[in-house]
């Protein structure tokens, strides 16, 4: 604190040595917040960790590159406790279970899924059991389930493997399922859209959102419907979904055998709820569209070096499938592109995609650093 030199300190206290009450209302998490649209009750626990209220981000990059007046926004989910917009769901799938008293919690993922249910799980004290593609999750993801305390298995075999294994085990072992099949974990996620809603005052002409195991886009689009039939907005968003062009079964009609993507993410070949999503993009009149790597990847560098906005390269499919389909952006349309995943999440992508190299053997020597910096 600076003081002015009259000010004498005996009444000046500093700027917190006097303060009793809290000087802003925090966010009590998602469930508290949106408590009225959600299935809970007072005798629900309420496992949080104040997940939502994520920023809504101008992308004056992104709006640029599409012109005549459009408005983008990225919706960062990656800013959620556990990295991932999976905590949305999560928090309300494990208050529910520990209301239930269920001792155990079981998932199949590609690594967010298995990050949040560890932490939500272990928070509420129950046990939790992750199982994974083996050689195909992002190391972030896995160093989180690990340091949660989950038991992850680790199997050789894809996601829609694991999922299957998964639903199975939840039928004959006493372990509830926290896949999106777990209708609580929509109910939560489609918290995202309320929260668009609340920061433009209006829903959004078109939502992009990359596609995977297809939860999400069901969510989003629960939320949009409710919160307008609420009267809290005038307008349905189209939804706009991508997928990787090697993990596109939605788009190509039937399942993918052997899904492939530098977008583990969205590795899936069988989404378990390409029904819901497909009725969201009719429902909608909006589409499916793929992205390749490359173009996954030319987003995810773009979002960094242009946005400052690190997410990871799943998440990245909804700016390149937005780049891909700009030319069908109405005139001062508002979009938002849901980033589902931190950047922290894949340091291997970032490390590896990156078109920028660290300057090594440098010595320790200002000449040679300034040399190196083009002086
Ligand atoms: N983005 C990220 C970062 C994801 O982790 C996922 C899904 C998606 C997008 C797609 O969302 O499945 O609801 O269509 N990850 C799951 C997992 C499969 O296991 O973490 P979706």
């Amino acid at each position: 604190m600076v003081l002015s030199p009259s000010a004498p300190a005996a009444i000046a206290p500093s700027h917190t040595e006097n303060r009793v009450t809290p000087t802003k209302v925090q966010w009590r998490g998602l469930i508290e917040e949106y408590r009225s649209f959600l299935p809970v009750s007072d005798a629900t626990p309420i496992v949080t960790l104040r997940e939502g209220n994520t920023p809504l981000i101008p992308t004056p990059s992104l709006a640029q590159q599409i012109g005549r007046g459009v408005k983008v926004y990225v919706k960062y989910d990656g800013l959620n406790p556990t990295g991932s917009f999976k905590d949305r769901g999560m928090t309300l799938a494990i208050s529910k279970a520990k209301e239930a008293g269920d001792k155990a919690v079981i998932c199949a993922s590609t690594g967010n899924t298995s990050a949040s249910a560890s932490a939500y799980a272990r928070r509420a004290g129950i046990n939790a059991y992750v199982i994974v593609p083996d050689g195909y999750v992002a190391l972030g993801k896995l160093a989180q389930a690990l340091l949660y305390g989950a038991e992850v298995i680790a199997i050789d075999g894809n996601f829609d493997d694991c999922l299957k294994i998964v639903r199975q085990m939840s039928d004959e072992y006493p372990v509830t399922l926290v896949n999106s099949l777990n209708p609580y974990r929509l109910q939560g996620q489609k918290t995202g859209a309320f929260e668009i809603v609340d920061d433009l005052g209006e829903a959004p002409d078109w939502l992009c959102i990359p596609v995977g195991n297809a939860g999400n886009i069901t969510a989003y689009w629960m939320g949009f419907c409710e919160y307008q039939q609420q009267g809290y907005s005038n307008r349905l968003p189209h939804m706009m979904g991508f997928q990787a062009a090697g993990a596109a079964p939605i788009i190509q009609g039937s399942p993918v055998k052997s899904p492939e993507t530098v977008a583990t993410a969205i590795r899936v070949g069988n989404p378990a709820s390409w029904e819901k999503a497909i009725a969201a993009q009719e429902a909608s009149q909006g589409q499916f569209n793929p992205v390749t790597d490359d173009e996954i990847l030319e987003a995810y560098r773009l979002l960094a070096s242009h946005e400052g906005v690190f997410c990871e390269p799943a998440s990245a499919a909804s700016v390149a499938g937005l780049l891909k389909v700009k030319d069908q952006v109405p005139d001062n349309a508002t979009v938002v592109c849901v980033l589902t995943g931190h950047g922290l999440k894949d340091p291997d992508a970032a490390i590896k995609h990156s078109h920028n190299a660290i300057h090594t053997g440098v010595g320790s020597d200002l000449a040679e650093v300034a040399k190196v910096m083009g002086f």
